[in-house]
């Protein structure tokens, strides 16, 4: 009887769940913040979806009381360095990242003080220790307009993806000293795998990240944040993409083009190593909870979040 009357109230609620958030959002005044790599539903019942850069500068400009952030833990920090008067608050506090776990404070700062010389660019994923030490930030989006901003003679440390960084790199001819970080899901693909997909998809383009290898960087058509992935697939003439980066942003690019059909460039066909462990630890239920509860909550020391302020908003006055 129990089990009956359990099983009914969880029925009842998956199916009023997405009613139940929006009342939430109304009552407390919330805005939901999400990233492209979530599940769909979470994307489907998001105020804003975006790359890095567009969530971070919405998190800027947003008026409302509690910023519900659904993405990984280093995001939700940014918004609060950024909105230091408001809750922050996300559905899984422990969704961290490949990327920012490889830079450590205590190890960084070592590292930078063999070079006094060099300016300091970090990639957004990464800790607001690593932003308090930094000299600006950039995204995906926006790393060879923020590199190209210094002089060609300014020596440069950019930090902690080597994949971006490589890339940047060779877009600019620059020659800045790459911390030794990668993304757990993008650097895991495998250019020979890809390689036979292109020979089995022969009429996709290839669409990658630039958190993929050099060697997959150099056989794609089209290089970009998720962004400009989707705005690529939206406004390109092909019918068909092999797409090189997590799985959550196909959503959207189904959602925009239904006629064209979206291959992800995975190792193993049906395999689930494109999906971010991190990304995936948010579920409507823990945003339902998040939400209700008013936690788990972002919170960052004054002083910490006056020293990362600087570094982030360098890149927003430039971006
Ligand atoms: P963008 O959405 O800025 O391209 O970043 C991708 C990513 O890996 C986020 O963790
Ligand atoms: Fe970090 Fe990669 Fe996951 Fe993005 S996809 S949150 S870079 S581990």
């Amino acid at each position: 009887m129990f089990l009956k009357k359990k099983k009914e109230y969880v029925e009842y609620f998956n199916s009023n769940i997405f009613e139940e958030i929006n009342k939430l959002k109304k009552e407390k005044n919330a805005i939901l913040l999400a990233h492209y790599y979530q599940i769909p539903e979470i994307q489907d019942i998001a105020d804003f979806i975006g790359d890095s850069l567009a969530l971070a500068q919405q998190a800027k400009n947003t008026k409302a009381k509690i910023i519900i952030f659904a993405g990984v833990h280093f995001m939700a920090e940014t918004a609060k360095i950024l909105n230091p008067d408001k809750k922050v608050i996300v559905p899984d506090i422990t969704a961290g990242c490949s990327l920012a776990d490889s830079c450590k404070p205590e190890e960084f700062k070592n590292f930078i003080n063999k070079y006094p010389d060099h300016k300091i660019i970090s990639y957004i994923n990464c800790s607001a220790e690593i932003k308090a030490m930094s000299d600006i930030i950039c995204t995906s989006s926006n790393a060879v307009k923020i590199v190209e901003s210094f002089p060609k003679e300014q020596k440069l440390i950019f930090n902690p993806d080597k994949n971006l960084g490589a890339y940047v790199n060779n877009i600019t001819g620059r020659n800045m000293l790459l911390w030794n970080g990668t993304c757990e899901v993008h650097d895991i693909l495998n250019v020979e795998k890809i390689i036979k997909l292109k020979q089995k998809y022969h009429d996709a383009k290839l669409i990658s990240h630039p958190e993929c290898k050099a060697t997959i960087l150099k056989i794609s058509d089209f290089v970009g944040s998720t962004t400009a992935l989707l705005n690529f697939t939206k406004n390109d003439s092909s019918l068909k993409y092999i797409v090189a980066t997590e799985t959550g942003v196909i959503h959207q690019m189904k959602k925009e083009s239904p006629q064209k059909e979206f291959i992800i460039a995975s190792n193993e066909e049906n395999c689930s190593c494109n999906d971010c462990y991190h990304m995936k630890k948010n579920t409507l239920e823990k945003l339902y909870l998040c939400l209700k509860n008013e936690s788990p909550e972002i919170k960052i020391e004054e002083k910490l979040i006056d020293k990362a302020t600087i570094s982030i908003m360098r890149m927003l006055e430039l971006s």
